[in-house]
């Protein structure tokens, strides 16, 4: 797939729904009383992954249309261990949210997932389930992993890393457990565990830096609506700043605070973005944003942000390729352990295409310059992530970009080539070249 440069990208978009959230009401949806209507879904290879799972464990999901599911849950202890293994494909959201809800289900279980998953670190849900009480077996600390459920204890558990997943993944056990359960964090991460949880009726105390969840007796979720997923909306954001003539509208967004650090690094940037709009969809904090062209100035990102624009940091690199001086990234080792690693992705792709970036073992330095990339092509890595850094590297460039393994979009975003490409205004013939 090749992505030719634009001169601007002009329009009014919705991206689909928030796929931490599409993951999270389905999961939750499956250990309900009764019926969980969720509307807005985020349809993509990875929520796919979860409607599989939760059904080879009994349940029964509904598809009244691409968007709208309907899941019939089974109460929290009414999964059933299927004879196969349950297949986690790509999400390692999944597999690490599903080991918690199974540590409360009477059965034996057994979570696997494709090439990149089963290199992911996996240890770091075990070992908390293991304090719980919950026999967990993994391969050499990664999948596939084995969960004998049932028996759930409590613990207070201080997380090594700041991870939603992990942070999710105890939450979710702590259910079961026969005292409540508490999960220290080190930095505050994307916090909609909790928030659903309390919206289905669980008791859950948040302090500043802890989470703590009493055991529950019936959970009931009722209506979902999924705002946008500002993942998602976060490479049409970043093409709208750095393309001169770009007038940009993205309609119902996730704003969560705990996933827009990229709006305060681009407003550090010199950004031109307004928020309008702002309410509320499911609780979350949401609304609509207007993204203007602006010229950007360097800047550091320090660890302490890492967690609100985690998976927005490889957009990160581009933005910093592209503005007055120098801009480095600290204490972002994590992105080692995503689908790829993603600082030797991000670093290798952007150098081929022309950039002055250099990796360091917890995130990069980039040396700005205000103007068009060269081009060239950039490997995916099979990593939805980088693909869609990519397909904006090859639309803000001077040559086109050349995107090898480029359907991995389709992780967390299938029409997202689509969506791109109607929204770019196409150079008239004779025009020259733009810079
Ligand atoms: C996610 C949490 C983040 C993020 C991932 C989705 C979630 O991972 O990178 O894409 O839905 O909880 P970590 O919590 O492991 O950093």
């Amino acid at each position: 797939m090749r992505i030719e440069p634009a001169p601007a990208i002009l329009g009014h978009l919705a991206v689909p729904g928030d796929k931490s959230i599409s993951h999270r009401a389905v999961l939750l949806g499956a250990i309900c009383d009764g019926e969980t209507r969720i509307e807005g879904f985020g349809r993509s290879a990875d929520t796919e992954a979860t409607i599989a799972a939760v059904r080879a464990l009994g349940v029964t999901v509904y598809e009244a249309d691409s968007v709208t599911l309907r899941v019939f849950g089974n109460g929290l202890r009414g999964l059933r261990a299927p004879d196969e293994p349950i297949d986690c494909g790509n999400a390692g959201t999944l597999m690490r949210l599903l080991a918690g809800v199974l540590a409360g289900q009477p059965g034996r279980f057994t979570l696997t997932g494709d090439e990149s998953l089963t290199t992911r670190p996996m240890e770091r849900i075990a070992e908390p389930l293991r304090r719980l009480g919950v026999e967990v077996e993994t391969t050499d600390g990664h999948a596939p992993l084995t969960i004998t459920g049932g028996t759930v204890g409590s613990t207070t558990y201080e997380l090594p890393v700041a991870s939603a997943q992990v942070k999710s993944a105890i939450l979710l056990a702590g259910l079961f457990g026969d005292a409540e359960t508490t999960v220290v964090e080190p930095l505050p991460t994307r916090d909609h565990t909790e928030s659903m949880l309390a919206a289905a009726g669980a008791t859950v105390r948040r302090r500043p830096g802890s989470v703590t969840v009493q055991p529950a007796e019936r959970l009931q979720l009722g209506d979902v609506e999924v705002p946008g997923d500002f993942s998602s909306a976060a490479p049409f954001i970043v093409a709208g700043t750095l393309l001169a003539g770009s007038e940009l509208t993205l309609h119902g967004l996730n704003l969560n605070p705990r996933r827009i650090g990229l709006l305060g690094v681009l407003e550090r940037m010199g950004a031109n973005i307004t928020v309008f709009n702002r309410r509320r969809i499911a609780g979350e904090a949401a609304g609509d944003l207007d993204v203007r062209p602006a010229a950007l100035v360097g800047t550091d990102v320090s660890a302490k942000e890492v967690p609100a624009l985690v998976d927005e940091l490889p957009l990160f690199a581009l933005l910093a390729a592209h503005a007055h001086g120098d801009s480095r990234l600290r204490g972002a080792e994590e992105l080692r352990a995503k689908e790829t690693d993603r600082i030797e992705a991000v670093v290798e792709g952007l150098r081929r295409i022309g950039a002055h970036i250099r990796a360091t073992d917890d995130g990069f330095v980039v040396r700005g310059v205000p103007a068009r990339l060269r081009g060239g092509w950039m490997a995916s890595h099979g990593d939805h992530r980088i693909a869609m850094l990519a397909a904006v590297a090859g639309l803000v460039s001077r040559e086109g970009v050349e995107i090898r393994e480029p359907e991995s979009v389709a992780v967390s975003f299938p029409g997202f080539y689509e969506l791109l490409d109607s929204i770019r205004l196409i150079p008239s013939t004779g025009a020259p070249a733009p810079r």
